[in-house]
């Protein structure tokens, strides 16, 4: 004898329903059949749009808040406040690059190993890929655009790097100009071991190390 909480194969359940009232609990059983079905192709789907958008380093506004955690923050960007619609999972890099259009720091490893995302949060050189947004909170943070002057000239330090020829394919050079200030703020006078030590964090695929060394004491001999 069937069980009539189980629907099988050739069975009909839509003649059946017409009939007694175990079909009833079949046609329930079917229902909470389809049910499921669908909360797991939305799952599925769901899921997809997290892996794709995830590529953009969860970038996209498309993906739901996780719990009540409050998305506009605040953010002072050299010296002004910015309101910006941030995910919780948000790197700071991707904020200011893609938020704000600050493309001046930019994106290498994208995971804490070359530097080349480095800005000053509260003064102290920070990785930006490596740094929640919402971590950030009322610090300041100071980005390579953040150097130029009222009139548009350069910062000292950045047109050392130039004297010096520092950059070659100037991809790692916002990232050693911002390791730089936040050295010669806290140290206006290194040694060139220092500043090597200092600099460490920061990768150049160039190779222009000694370029950049010369240029970090160039500007510190001229302060
Ligand atoms: Fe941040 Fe490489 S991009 S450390
Ligand atoms: Fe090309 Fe440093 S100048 S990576």
């Amino acid at each position: 004898m069937k069980d009539p909480v189980t629907f099988y194969p050739g069975d009909d359940p839509v003649r059946e329903e017409a009939g007694s009232g175990g079909s009833a609990i079949l046609k329930s059983s079917a229902s909470r059949r389809a049910f499921i079905k669908g909360v797991i192709a939305s799952g599925a789907v769901a899921g997809s749009s997290t892996f794709l958008f995830g590529g953009l380093g969860g970038c996209s506004s498309d993906q739901p808040a996780a719990g009540t955690i409050e998305r506009l923050l605040s953010l002072n960007v050299n010296g002004k406040i910015r309101r910006v619609d941030v995910l919780p999972n948000e790197t700071l890099a991707m904020t200011l690059r893609y938020k704000l259009g600050l493309t001046g720091t930019k994106l290498g490893c994208d995971r804490g190993e070359c530097g080349a995302c480095t800005v000053l949060v509260d003064g102290v050189s920070t990785y930006a890929c490596s740094t929640l947004t919402h971590m950030v909170g009322d610090r300041q943070v100071r980005t390579i655009e953040g150097l130029e002057g009222p009139d548009g000239e350069l910062h000292p330090i950045q047109q050392a790097f130039i004297d010096e020829l520092g950059p070659q394919c100037g991809f790692c050079t916002s990232g050693q100009i911002m390791t730089t200030v936040a050295l010669l703020e806290a140290n206006p006078n290194p040694t060139r071991d220092e500043a090597r030590h200092a600099l460490s964090g920061n990768l150049c695929r160039c190779g222009a190390y000694d370029h950049y060394l010369n240029s970090v004491m160039r500007v510190a001999q001229e302060a």
